[in-house]
């Protein structure tokens, strides 16, 4: 059967640090101006012009949207709730169910309020109190406006670019080899301090802590408000194999430590999954792949061995982010069908899968690498903030119009 279920959901997703401009208190805008990473700045401007991004939505058939919230908003100082911006986040929500869009919160994607940053984040002991106080708080707020929340984004590639890589705040860099020429090394006391081999303890204790402190908010959540779907939002690295049994062990070994360790801490407080997929690797494997804008192998069936590894926690799935940087825009169609095709395989094999959300609606700042990368089913003229809807977000209208691969094969 080619169809997909009925009631699935179809949409794009965005975040908020990435699309809606001047999000000045944050640790990334304050790393901007420290020059380590590119300025955000006004970006698309989408917290003003939500209601135009939702109208394109619409008019591309979507029925879902996924988007998340600033927490630097919410609470600008530590314990004080701006209830300001709680206004616009559910005359966002609103915008959405007004033009029959479900709504997909994330509470925090990534960008942290200053003062939560200074005080060390989600390194500290009681970071998972405070997220989860933060957390409930909102949901409390929208609660009645949205039934879908997830915690937190991607906990392993938060915790790895800014603990082991060193490209993402705080900048910590796992390298074992700055032991040895430390002091004539010729780099600052600061980036001295941040090296070497002690954050990989703390990459490990960032970890433990963003499982905690997704367990907690949702304890806290549901304790108010049981009928909320409440989960996480995990990137999953299909890790597979040729057929060399060390290959294969490899592989087993890389998706436990990527994906099962920060799953089996959560599993039993979640009541759905969110699934980003973007890269497979395969373990022995000499095949030449073509890439994406962003160099990544253009692998869109992945998506069904990432799908397939997170059935053992037997939750339904959203795929809330999937996609490629194709700035001109030729190989988007043929990826997004493919995208779909292999997800209506795992349909069929009987994994729970509810809805597909592309990355992303519009383009946006891909964090380190700035705005030059174009992910979007939208494209932005930052100089006069123009909208222009890219030729293949109208095949993936296609697509949900049919419900399914149309005949024509989708692309
Ligand atoms: C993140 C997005 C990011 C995208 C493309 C995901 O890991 O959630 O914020 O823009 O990948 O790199």
């Amino acid at each position: 059967m080619k169809s997909f279920p009925k009631n699935f959901y179809w949409g794009a997703a965005t975040a908020s640090y990435q699309v809606e401009g001047w999000n000045e208190n944050t640790d990334w805008a304050q790393a901007a101006r420290d020059g380590k990473v590119p300025p955000a700045g006004r970006l698309a401007d989408h917290y003003h012009r939500y209601e135009e991004d939702f109208d394109i939505a619409k008019e591309l058939g979507h029925n879902a949207h996924r988007f998340s919230i600033e927490w630097a908003r919410i609470e600008p100082e530590e314990g004080k709730w701006d209830f300001a911006e709680i206004e616009h986040y559910r005359a966002v929500l609103k915008a959405l169910r007004a033009r029959n869009i479900e709504p997909f919160v994330t509470l925090w994607h990534f960008t942290l309020p200053q003062w939560f940053a200074k005080r060390g984040g989600f390194e500290r002991a009681d970071a998972p109190q405070v997220f989860a106080r933060y957390c409930a708080f909102v949901a409390k707020e929208l609660g009645d406006l949205c039934t879908h929340f997830s915690t937190m984004n991607e906990p392993n590639v938060y915790a790895s670019n800014g603990w082991l890589r060193g490209s993402w705040p705080p900048f910590k860099r796992f390298a074992a080899t700055d032991f040895v020429s430390i002091t004539n090394s010729g780099r600052t006391y600061e980036s001295r301090a941040n090296r070497g081999i002690r954050p990989l303890f703390l990459y490990r204790r960032v970890l433990r802590n963003l499982a905690r402190a997704h367990n907690e908010a949702y304890t806290l959540i549901k304790a108010s408000q049981p009928n909320l779907d409440v989960g996480v939002v995990k990137h999953v690295i299909y890790f597979h194999a040729n057929w060399n049994p060390y290959n294969m062990l490899r592989a087993w070994v890389a998706n436990r430590m990527w994906t099962h360790v920060y799953m089996r801490r959560v599993r039993h407080t979640i009541d759905s999954i969110g699934l980003n997929y973007y890269f497979h690797k395969k373990f022995g494997d000499r095949a030449e792949y073509d890439k994406t804008d962003m160099d990544w192998d253009i692998y869109p069936e992945g998506i069904y061995g990432s799908l397939k590894l997170l059935t053992r926690y037997r939750k339904p799935i959203f795929i809330s982010e999937a996609g490629l940087a194709d700035r001109t825009d030729t190989r988007r169609a043929a990826y997004i069908t493919e995208q779909i095709r292999a997800t209506k395989r795992a349909l069929d094999d009987g994994i729970d899968v509810r809805g597909h959300m592309y990355w992303s609606l519009i383009d946006n700042y891909e964090w380190a690498l700035g705005t030059q990368k174009c992910f979007g089913l939208v494209a932005i003229n930052y100089d006069t903030l123009e909208r222009t809807i890219r030729p293949s977000a109208w095949v993936y209208k296609d697509i949900i119009d049919a419900n399914g691969i149309p005949d024509s094969g989708g692309k």
